[in-house]
């Protein structure tokens, strides 16, 4: 079965939600909550270690509810199941999408059960010292070499767990930069270092150019030249893998059901397990698998991922912010802004809907973030005062994981107080009262009183997990998967191709062939300037 093709706004519901927008143009969260007495009780959600608070957004219960009415329009519920079934929802490249069966303990994949236990075995052979290299000694430090997919699932997820991690070092090389890759190397011990080479086509530029340059780096220090103890590779381009020289029994299977931004709950998450161990592992795996259980089985007004995504939608379709700000109160997770950049602008920047045709409605958000309280010292001056909308998503955690009381307690209280104050604001009078109250003269007062007014009325939703551990992490990034699934269906695209990165690629190879050789070909003056002042420096 392939994807409903319903265009959102020919819905009952969308024609509703515009109405809902100028009714609430006259409000702000101050008089919601004012009232609402049971806001919290319809826009919040607790579900095992998750306490979601969606209630600090600028709608009402009717809006609420009109939200969960667009969801059944779209068909929601029919796409979850098709999206489990395996139906092939990945029309324009005729796949299914299937990531979920690599976290589904109950899977009857043989292939998938068995790419399992090889992860398991070889990362404990790893760690254990069992897998050498060629000159017997125990590896120390692992680089793994991908880009895109390849790359930002794992190096989040590792960054993220840092806390599980045992002695060995893993480092990331996925720019076709030379200066990062040599920076990497230059301290890494050729003997104790094990790369991983992860690409799902095995084609990539920039993955194979820094493969091959550790190859030869291995080649120029090791005198036995065996590369095949130091390289092992994740693909489901085989053959090519083993032209790069890899050995049969050191190849992980990709699968063609799998986008690389989904990959890393299978053999693309074998750097994960090799940090933090086998079974810290299989508990990501186990987490996102009870994030998937509810996605599929919770009613839609009780359902996270459904819920945040519609919150999502009603903010950059009604209320016209294009951008979302992910802030994590914490500094593990400083790398999951970038990571869901390619989960959500990867997935859902598209401007052609499911039936071929052009959109004239917003999709995709524009994704960025970063930790708090850093980000406060930061950017958040324009998020209070500046004159954009921008709806943010605050990550925090209960308790830390070394214990610093007496920071964490003000790490939080940080992360309840800028959502309040975003909410809030500050009007003038309260302002100047303050202002008063602390003995300012009528002149300082009169001169400076307008720029301390804060308008607040600014969305936020929290997400307030227990503690951060592998279990937590994979629910909340499969809660991310399954909020950028709820929008495509919602906004009637295709979520799991990605066209849109092909043509930059496929210039910048034939542009590679002219800054080689003498010829420039016929471009733009502004092209054939670039390539001119690049062919005297390259
Ligand atoms: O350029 C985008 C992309 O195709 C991503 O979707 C993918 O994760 C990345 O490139 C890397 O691709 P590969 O794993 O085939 O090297």
């Amino acid at each position: 079965m392939s994807l409903h093709k319903i265009n959102p706004t020919t819905t009952k519901a969308w024609k509703k939600l515009i109405e809902q927008k100028d009714i609430l143009s006259v409000e702000t969260l101050n008089s919601l909550f004012t009232k609402e007495s049971n806001r919290l009780n319809y826009l919040s959600i607790k579900w095992d270690c998750f306490d979601v608070d969606f209630s600090k957004n600028i709608l009402n219960k009717k809006t609420f509810n009109i939200l969960t009415e667009l969801a059944k329009e779209c068909k929601i519920s029919d796409s979850i199941k098709m999206l489990f079934n395996g139906d092939e929802i990945n029309e324009t490249e005729g796949r299914s999408v299937l990531h979920t069966e690599l976290r589904n303990f109950k899977t009857l994949n043989s292939s998938i059960l068995e790419d399992r236990e090889k992860i398991k075995s070889f990362s404990s052979k790893i760690i254990d010292g069992t897998i050498k290299g060629c000159t017997g000694k125990k590896f120390t430090d692992v680089v793994n070499i991908g880009i895109g997919g390849s790359d930002l699932g794992p190096k989040m997820t590792i960054e993220a767990l840092k806390f599980y991690k045992n002695s060995l070092n893993v480092h990331f090389i996925s720019n076709v930069d030379g200066d990062h890759n040599a920076e990497v190397l230059k301290n890494l011990n050729p003997e104790t270092t094990f790369f991983i080479v992860v690409s799902k086509t095995f084609t990539t530029q920039e993955t194979l150019t820094n493969a091959n340059l550790a190859k030869k780096w291995i080649e120029k220090n090791l005198d036995t030249k065996k590369i095949q103890n130091h390289f092992c590779a994740i693909s489901t381009n085989i053959n090519a893998v083993k032209d790069f020289g890899i050995n049969e029994d050191y190849i992980f299977k990709m699968y063609d059901f799998v986008g690389g931004r989904f990959s890393m709950w299978g053999s693309v998450g074998l750097s994960i397990s090799i940090s933090i161990g086998y079974d810290n592992f299989k508990k990501f795996l186990i987490g996102a698998e009870k994030m998937d259980k509810h996605f599929k089985e919770s009613p839609i007004e009780k359902n996270i991922p459904i819920c945040l995504a519609l919150i999502k939608i009603w903010n950059n379709n009604f209320l016209g912010s294009h951008t979302h700000a992910i802030i994590p109160y914490t500094e593990y997770l400083n790398l999951l802004p970038s990571y869901l950049q390619q989960s959500m602008m990867e997935s859902n920047g598209k401007n052609i809907d499911r039936s071929g045709n052009k959109i004239n409605y917003s999709t995709g958000n524009i994704i960025w973030g970063g930790t708090g309280t850093n980000t406060q010292h930061a950017f958040f001056q324009l998020i209070h005062q500046g004159d954009k909308l921008i709806p943010c998503d605050f990550i925090g955690f209960k308790q830390s994981l070394h214990g610093n009381k007496d920071s964490h307690n003000k790490l939080m209280s940080n992360y309840v107080g800028q959502m309040q104050a975003l909410m809030r604001g500050r009007d003038l009078k309260e302002v100047v009262s303050e202002m008063k109250s602390k003995k300012f003269d009528e002149e300082t007062i009169n001169k400076t009183a307008n720029f301390k007014v804060f308008e607040g009325n600014k969305p936020t939703t929290s997400i307030l997990i227990e503690k951060l551990n592998p279990e937590s992490l994979g629910m909340l990034i499969s809660m991310y998967e399954h909020i950028v699934f709820t929008k495509g269906i919602i906004w009637n695209i295709f979520s799991f191709d990605q066209w849109g990165v092909e043509l930059g690629k496929v210039l910048a190879s034939k542009l590679l062939t002219e800054i080689e050789s003498s010829e420039i070909g016929n471009h733009d003056e502004s092209t054939k300037s670039h390539l001119k002042k690049l062919k005297n420096t390259s």
